[in-house]
């Protein structure tokens, strides 16, 4: 089986969020199953002397404006496909936006590029190989299912099966309908039923209209989708379209995600010998400027700041969060507003709450580590990496009963605790009452020491690898080929 990723971010080369780290981390899977993988990305400014190792598959006059090779490399255990067209993706910073940040104008082309190359890829091959299915994650690749099935229509013989992953739906790359003829689209695949989105072009929706197989992150999203209240505007075509839909849980990388051999901790530790999480703690407190002198939980997040994820409520239950003797470290970058009142909350509640502003791969492992607790109160969320990171590190998740984090907690309710299967604390509705209560309920677990124990001996034996996703991906991908 040979299959070609096609995604915009892939860690650890350029990560704005979990797509990177899914896309960095199945395709090693994959292939230690004996699957082919190739991933296709950009070649932004970060790639660019992994691109210089490497070799030309296929060289294009001009690809919107300038001209453009595929690079054949090999990086991080991964074989890579990477597209070099300056003109298009050599730009500082932001991938996705420029230095005001707002979205590159020519994100619809950019992007467009990138499927149109990755569908030529799968009709054609490159370098000697040719992919059975393609998979394309998000918008950013969602013209690919368009285009293998423009190319069937048209007659093409033993084009690749296609599969569509959904990552994000609120994304979804709407952009002009006049780049249609640009972009190669014949307009026959402007329909309601096809890539026509309330007079846009959606890049998404093309993916979820002629994908062979559509996928999302966990099953309880791919349920979600389907209503108008997670659908945002899909649920229609997504519904019409459920016979291929399912959820795959995401996992998460177990190598670069191991408190035992985790080179950003102050000390490692396990399972087996959990000792070191109080020197973490330590040196995370410090990190933060928080007080030494509580005996409450230390909650964390890392998270963009986004309406997504809900962290909105979090400043409204904060207080409740401090009465109890809590206290809060914060890594986030994203709305300026929501930036600038996490700042606010932290000199008000100076020693208990600490917030940094930024992005930083070291200190969200850091967090992981001396944290006793991730705070994650989504009002949608896909799957979620980050409490799944929280299981391995022993850092129980406090979630909101939404997605893939429905899928991946187990509430510590009585019942629970009773069987002893308990990993976090779920709360729903997603509001900031039911937030302040669950912290609560947090703190007063922290307090009995033999609950606390069992709760985080349970989230660490919980697997969260991706062994079981990947065999679901292959069997998808060998049932779109049949
Ligand atoms: P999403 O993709 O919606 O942002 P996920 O939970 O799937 O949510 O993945 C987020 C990823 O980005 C995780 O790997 C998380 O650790 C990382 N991350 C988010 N914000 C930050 C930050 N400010 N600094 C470092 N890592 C971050
Ligand atoms: C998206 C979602 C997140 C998911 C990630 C990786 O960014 O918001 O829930 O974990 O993709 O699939």
């Amino acid at each position: 089986m040979k299959v070609l990723f096609v995604a915009s971010e892939c860690a650890p080369f350029v990560k704005t969020g979990g797509l990177a780290d899914v896309i960095g981390a199945v395709p090693k899977t994959l292939a230690g199953m004996g699957v082919s993988v190739r991933v296709m990305l950009p070649a932004y400014p970060a790639l660019a002397e992994i691109a210089a190792s490497g070799e030309a598959v296929l060289e294009l006059d001009d690809l919107h404006g300038g001209p453009a090779r595929l690079i054949a490399a090999s990086a991080a255990g991964l074989d890579l496909l990477l597209l070099d067209a300056p003109h298009l993706f050599d730009r500082p910073g932001n991938i996705y936006l420029d230095m005001d940040g707002i979205d590159w104008a020519d994100n619809a082309l950019r992007f467009g590029a990138l499927a149109q190359v990755g569908a030529r890829v799968a009709l054609e091959g490159a370098g000697g190989w040719r992919p059975d299915v393609v998979n394309a994650h998000d918008w950013q690749a969602g013209l690919i299912p368009a285009y293998l099935h423009q190319a069937r229509e048209g007659g093409a013989a033993d084009v690749p099966a296609s599969v569509m992953t959904i990552h994000n739906i609120a994304f979804q790359g709407l952009v002009d309908a006049g780049l249609m003829g640009a972009l190669n689209l014949s307009p026959a695949l402007y329909t309601s039923e096809g890539a026509e989105y309330y007079g846009h072009l959606g890049m998404l929706k093309a993916g979820v209209a002629f994908a062979d197989r559509i996928t999302t992150v966990s099953p309880t999203y791919a349920r979600e989708i389907l209503t108008p209240e997670f659908g945002m505007g899909l649920e229609g075509i997504l519904g019409a379209r459920r016979g291929v839909l399912s959820g795959i849980l995401n996992g998460i990388d177990t190598e670069v995600w191991d408190p035992a051999a985790d080179a950003a901790l102050a000390a490692p530790y396990s399972a087996a010998d959990p000792g070191g999480k109080a020197a973490n703690r330590a040196a995370l407190a410090k990190r933060f400027d928080l007080r030494a002198d509580t005996d409450g939980p230390l909650f964390c997040v890392v998270s963009r700041l986004t309406g997504q994820k809900g962290l909105d409520l979090l400043l409204d239950a904060l207080p409740a969060l401090v009465a109890r003797g809590g206290r809060l470290a914060l890594l986030g970058s994203g709305d300026r507003d929501m930036e600038a009142a996490f700042v606010g909350a932290a000199h008000r509640h100076a020693g208990s709450v600490g917030v940094i502003v930024g992005y930083d791969e070291t200190l969200s492992h850091m967090m992981q580590g001396g944290a006793d607790a991730i705070l994650i109160p989504s009002r949608f969320e896909p799957c979620g990496l980050t409490q799944l990171y929280g299981l391995r590190y022993g850092t129980v998740p406090v979630v909101a009963r939404t997605g893939g984090l429905a899928d991946t907690v187990i509430d510590a309710n009585d019942a629970a605790l009773e069987a002893g299967c308990a990993t976090g604390v779920q709360f729903a509705p997603v509001t900031a009452p039911a937030l302040a209560q669950a912290i609560e309920r947090t703190c007063d677990l922290y307090a009995d020491r033999p609950a606390w124990e069992a709760i985080v001996a349970n989230g660490m034996a919980h697997p969260v690898g991706w062994d079981r996703a990947a065999r679901e991906y292959l069997t998808l991908y060998e049932d779109a080929c049949a």
